[in-house]
């Protein structure tokens, strides 16, 4: 187990696009896990690996249903739009209203290197873009309509 340190906004690796992930290997198993321990102890719903300052394209989320671990995530299809509350474990103590796809379907690997497809509403569907979104270099407060906090 280990507790990263969350790289906050400045970092330059958070604008960088993440390198897609060739090949499962103990490195990118052993950094899913550290991932889930790092967003568990900040208290998130989700993390991505250049939070840690990994720019290589991998998620973790868990907004209560289960851990979801996904290696070279992609949106493949997205319907509606919804606006809720967001906020960020790399800028902390600032929350905004920022509009998402209602439902998504996301495409991955496991950690088995075994293809997973997930349709996702609510909470789920806003934390799999927020954290995708993270792989491009992009960050909520770039998408955000209003700060609530
Ligand atoms: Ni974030």
């Amino acid at each position: 187990m280990a507790v990263y340190q969350i790289v906050k906004q400045g970092d330059p690796v958070l604008r960088e696009k993440a390198r897609p992930v060739s090949k499962i290997n103990a490195n990118i198993l052993k950094l899913l896990d550290n991932m889930a321990d790092t967003m568990y102890d900040a208290e998130g719903v989700g993390l991505a690996a250049p939070q840690i300052g990994i720019s290589k394209r991998v998620i973790v989320v868990d907004c209560g249903e289960g851990l979801i671990e996904l290696i070279n995530p992609e949106i493949v299809e997205a319907e509606g739009s919804e606006t809720d509350v967001e906020g960020c474990l790399s800028i902390p103590g600032v929350q905004g209203m920022v509009p998402r796809a209602a439902k998504v379907k996301v495409r991955g690997l496991d950690r088995n290197g075994k293809k997973v497809e997930l349709t996702a509403t609510g909470l789920l569907a806003r934390a799999l873009q927020h954290e995708i979104d993270h792989l491009d270099g992009i960050l909520f407060i770039d998408k955000v309509t209003e700060y609530v906090k």
